[in-house]
């Protein structure tokens, strides 16, 4: 699994930045992306949906809004679904501005694009399937987007550097039926009596900090899938959830994880 993979290379505890370094530069842009390798990241995470032309773009919020100038340049489109732009539209937006005049100039990313500019990085990725109910048939596009990408696909287990999440479960367990070979993830916490099942289709469990417990991380691990859980950006919380025992931490601040997993 990537946590593996990770845990081989340098850490015991995967250091996960998530959306990129997103305390440091816009979320889900390359330039989050390339700095969470400077921030000693093992792994970056984004979010992938699809443009009204079905095209795959990584973006978090299912509208445009919050996080590029979306608003002014097609003040007719509120509420300014990604699903109701094409990527031509999409492509002319600045998705950097808003977190700092310093990246301007940055767009939102096809998923193309951001495995071609981060492949030679040497991080891991952490890719979530969002809101896959609105896009049917996007785990299709994107295990084809990945078969186009085979140096993301590695088939050496220590070689992994790749893994695909959703709190969608039906849709995690449609994409491994189409890739088997990549890792996946389910988001959430599920019941422990769900646990084998889940495990059937899910390398890993990827919950919520707040309420996890050493005893439900041992089960995971039992029942043979690691845990990564998010978002934890200051040093008390990642020693705390490194106590727990899990596999990886997800973070805004993958340099403040990497501080502490570190010095372990
Ligand atoms: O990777 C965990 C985390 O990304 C899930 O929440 O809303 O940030 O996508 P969200
Ligand atoms: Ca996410």
């Amino acid at each position: 699994t990537v946590a593996h993979a990770a845990a081989a290379l340098n850490a015991k505890v995967a250091t996960v930045a998530h959306r990129g370094a997103s305390a440091y530069a816009p979320e889900n842009t390359l330039a989050a992306f390339r700095l969470a390798k400077t921030k000693h990241a093992d792994v970056f995470e984004l979010d992938v949906q699809e443009t009204k032309d079905h095209k795959l773009v990584i973006l978090h919020d299912s509208t445009l809004a919050r996080t590029t100038n979306v608003e002014t340049v097609y003040p007719g489109k509120k509420p300014w679904k990604v699903s109701s732009l094409t990527l031509a539209q999409v492509k002319k937006l600045d998705a950097g501005s808003w977190y700092s005049a310093k990246y301007k100039g940055q767009r939102v990313p096809t998923l193309a694009e951001t495995l071609s500019a981060m492949r030679g990085s040497g991080l891991g990725l952490l890719l979530e399937i969002k809101n896959p109910a609105s896009y049917p048939g996007i785990e299709g596009r994107i295990a084809a987007e990945l078969k186009r990408s085979p140096s993301w696909l590695r088939a050496d287990p220590n070689e992994r550097r790749l893994a695909v999440q959703s709190f969608d479960w039906t849709s995690v367990n449609r994409f491994h039926a189409l890739l088997p070979a990549v890792p996946t993830a389910v988001l959430g916490t599920p019941a422990v009596a769900d646990l084998p099942k889940v495990a059937k289709y899910a390398d890993q469990v990827n919950p919520p900090y707040k309420g996890l417990t050493a005893s439900y991380v041992k089960k995971v691990h039992a029942a043979h899938m690691d845990v990564l859980t998010w978002t934890l950006n200051d040093r008390a919380s990642v020693q705390k959830a490194v106590k727990l025992g899990v596999d990886g931490i997800i973070s805004n601040k993958p340099d403040i994880v990497y501080g502490v997993v570190r010095s372990r």
